[in-house]
């Protein structure tokens, strides 16, 4: 039978902590066939309709952004950690299942107006999409959608940046945490 990008991830259990089954996209992407599927399909739904950039979220997320911004001949702007950017910044903080976190991306990294398709590896509870979209809208920019290879949906994330009005599209999903 024909592969689908979810055959492509391995699980890998008790990583990073006991009890947390890790989806693995590194063999998604090691595998020619399966990492076009991916950025194919998590184009898609966007086909004919008008980007500007494409906004990737640390770490795997710019695998991803990357591949997509070239597919589409447009500039990639990457949204890091706190700390990793050289240039000047705006940041937003977001919960993490302990503590918070902090975002950032370069203040003349988007212009206002401009449409950004928001790309990343995993969607669990939202929290670090939330804080891209509002970096993002913080400096002017329509986020048109948030495309995903992973929705893990008894985490909420969906269901909360489609509160937020979002667009999300995501190419598989797994049960559990
Ligand atoms: C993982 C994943 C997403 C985020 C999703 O990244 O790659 O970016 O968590 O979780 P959320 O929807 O609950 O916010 P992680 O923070 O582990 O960092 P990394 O991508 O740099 O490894
Ligand atoms: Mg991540």
């Amino acid at each position: 039978m024909k592969k689908t990008v979810k055959d492509y991830i391995r699980t890998i259990a008790d990583f990073p902590h006991e009890g947390i089954m890790f989806r693995d996209v590194t063999t998604l992407f090691a595998d020619a066939r399966g990492f076009r599927m991916a950025i194919d399909q998590l184009l898609h739904p966007y086909a004919g309709e008008e980007i500007d950039k494409v906004v990737g979220l640390e770490a795997r997320g710019f695998i991803l952004g990357g591949a997509i911004a070239h597919q589409l001949s447009v500039g990639f702007v990457p949204i890091r950690k706190k700390g990793k950017l050289p240039g000047a910044v705006i940041s937003q903080a977001y919960k993490l299942e302990y503590g918070e976190a902090v975002m950032e991306v370069h203040d003349d990294a988007l212009m206002a107006g401009e449409k950004v398709l928001i790309v990343d590896d995993l969607l669990a509870t939202g929290g670090t999409c939330e804080a891209g979209i509002k970096l993002c809208e913080r400096l002017g920019a329509e986020v048109i959608g948030c495309a995903f290879v992973i929705d893990l949906p008894d985490l909420g994330g969906r269901k909360l940046l489609e509160k937020l009005g979002m667009n999300v599209h995501v190419l598989c999903e797994f049960e559990g945490a």
